[in-house]
């Protein structure tokens, strides 16, 4: 495949996810998309992982998320229509749909990557949920399910098997102790961790703040 041919591919990718994500207030919008590209781009660049996969599983990781469209998540009808329908041949077309099947978090009981190029786009999906990014789309994400910002009655989340992590119902503020606090500790490139490390570091303030306003301590 021509360069020419890899950067309107791409590019043909970014349209059909943003009409895709069109509406989404819940921390799925496309700018999420978009950034897990750019991040997971570097990360390829930096690590030798190929840039065009690395794009293409980026830009389509979200499109058959079983939290936005039916389906069991484990057949991939929009990315795998998206690929057939651009003529991607078929050995691209695999590289990148089991990519994007090994990036979800499930808890302890998430994958690590086969490829290098999943391995850049799961680092890069982590990092979207850390920071002040990941701090914003988890209120989003809650608010949009009808969710309390933090209920301090509720035990804190401390299981965090797959299959708990995605029965269990709790507050924004819990959703850290399940996730955001964990994926320091789950990078798998070296470039993601420096900066998941600073992102952590700002979550763990950001904590500490929080409960230091809810409880009136500043004042
Ligand atoms: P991703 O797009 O990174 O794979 P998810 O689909 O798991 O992430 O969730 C989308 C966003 O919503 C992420 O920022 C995630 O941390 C956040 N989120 C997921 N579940 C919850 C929850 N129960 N409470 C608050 N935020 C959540
Ligand atoms: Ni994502």
């Amino acid at each position: 495949m021509t360069d020419e041919t890899a950067a309107l591919l791409e590019r043909d990718a970014e349209n059909y996810v943003k009409e895709l994500f069109a509406g989404d207030a819940g921390g799925h919008d496309w700018f999420h998309t978009m950034r897990v590209t750019r991040t997971a781009k570097a990360l390829a660049q930096k690590t030798g992982a190929d840039p065009l996969i690395t794009a293409l599983a980026a830009l389509l990781h979200d499109a058959d998320d079983r939290k936005l469209f039916d389906g069991d998540g484990a057949s991939l009808p929009h990315a795998a229509a998206f690929l057939a329908e651009h003529g991607v041949p078929a050995d691209v077309s695999a590289r990148v749909l089991t990519a994007i099947t090994e990036v979800s978090f499930k808890g302890t009981d998430s994958v690590v990557p086969s490829s290098p190029e999943g391995k850049c786009v799961q680092d890069a999906d982590r990092l979207d949920a850390m920071g002040a990014v990941g701090i914003a789309r988890a209120f989003a994400y809650g608010g949009s399910r009808g969710r309390a910002i933090w209920d301090p009655a509720e035990p804190r989340a401390t299981e965090t098997d797959g299959k708990t992590y995605e029965r269990r119902v709790s507050s924004s503020v819990n959703h850290f102790y399940e996730k955001l606090l964990l994926l320091k500790d789950m990078m798998n490139t070296d470039e993601a961790k420096r900066a998941a490390e600073r992102r952590d570091r700002f979550m763990r303030r950001f904590l500490e703040e929080f409960y230091a306003e809810w409880d009136g301590a500043d004042v």
